[in-house]
């Protein structure tokens, strides 16, 4: 059977723990300059609905570190922006590259794709996931404490990022308290799955008690791509969410990036020695390049 990467719990524990391991391998094999064409001759088609900076380059370079290449197909390269089905897309593809990467709208959309591709999917963000950034996550995490007894606090929108976390915590055991405001918090449905994973979030309404005692404090855009008619209605609803000097009290800050300076995080916390957020951008690629080994 075909595997398929939507979300991280695609992948069991011990998955996830291989995964995590071929990525740390293969940094530093990365980073000591030795090749490493596992993947020689292999092609992954990148479908793009919504900008990229990180996912893209992340899987371009990575593929080509890995002696395959990679196509971007935007919003206006290929039919499916001009009404092909997903259906037909994913099964032509599928005659042609080794693996899809897509990134869209609706989660719908990328979960079609992996119905009738013969390939893997990988799933590069959804309005309601993003898994790729969680692998870069949990590397980040363990390679900055040694392992994933640590206590994350999330202060922010519980959406995408949020969501594919709180199934990465719930797997290996991070202890995640989850603040937003009213009505953002993650869905039933995530909450539910980190349960049936082990550990639920504790989800409140209280940046100030979720920080308290937390190692890292996680945070994410207010105006997701996508909600930009929402804009000035989260901007009031956020209000006292940002990660800021007098949240924090000596915690790591992460951040998916790209931040919106001066709405969920100030210039200061993000140029401080706290912010993993260049380490997470970088390891994207070597945790991507460990889940495409791993699908390969
Ligand atoms: N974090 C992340 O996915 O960044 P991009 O939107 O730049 O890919
Ligand atoms: N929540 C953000 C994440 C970007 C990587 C968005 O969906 O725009």
């Amino acid at each position: 059977m075909t595997r398929h990467f939507i979300d991280v719990d695609d992948l069991t524990r011990d998955e996830l723990a291989d995964v995590l391991t071929r990525a740390t391998d293969l940094k530093e094999r990365t980073t000591r300059g030795k090749p490493h064409p596992e993947l020689a001759g292999q092609s992954l088609a990148m479908i793009f609905e919504k900008p990229s900076t990180r996912t893209r380059i992340s899987f371009e370079t990575g593929m080509t570190q890995l002696g395959g290449h990679a196509l971007f197909l935007g919003p206006d390269d290929i039919q499916l922006g001009h009404g092909e089905p997903i259906r037909d897309t994913a099964r032509v593809l599928s005659r042609y590259v080794d693996c899809v990467m897509a990134r869209m709208f609706d989660h719908s959309d990328v979960t079609a794709l992996a119905e009738y591709a013969t390939v893997p999917v990988v799933n590069g963000l959804t309005d309601d996931a993003h898994p790729c950034q969680t692998l870069a996550d949990l590397l980040t995490i363990q390679e900055t404490f040694g392992d994933f007894d640590v206590s994350v606090a999330w202060v922010g929108d519980g959406n995408n990022v949020c969501q594919s976390f709180v199934r990465g915590a719930a797997m290996t055991g991070i202890d995640l308290t989850v603040a937003t405001p009213a009505g953002y918090e993650p869905d039933d449905g995530t909450v539910d799955r980190a349960a049936e994973l082990g550990a639920a979030p504790e989800v409140t309404n209280d940046p100030e008690d979720a920080v308290e005692g937390a190692d890292v404090v996680y945070t994410d855009v207010w105006v997701s791509m996508g909600q930009e008619d929402e804009r000035e209605q989260k901007l009031q609803a956020f209000n006292g969410f940002q990660v800021n000097a007098d949240l924090l009290d000596g915690q790591k800050v992460m951040h998916c990036l790209p931040a919106h300076r001066g709405e969920e995080i100030t210039d200061a916390v993000l140029e401080s020695d706290d912010a993993l957020v260049w380490d997470q951008a970088e390891n994207r690629l070597h945790a991507q390049k460990g889940l495409l080994t791993f699908l390969g």
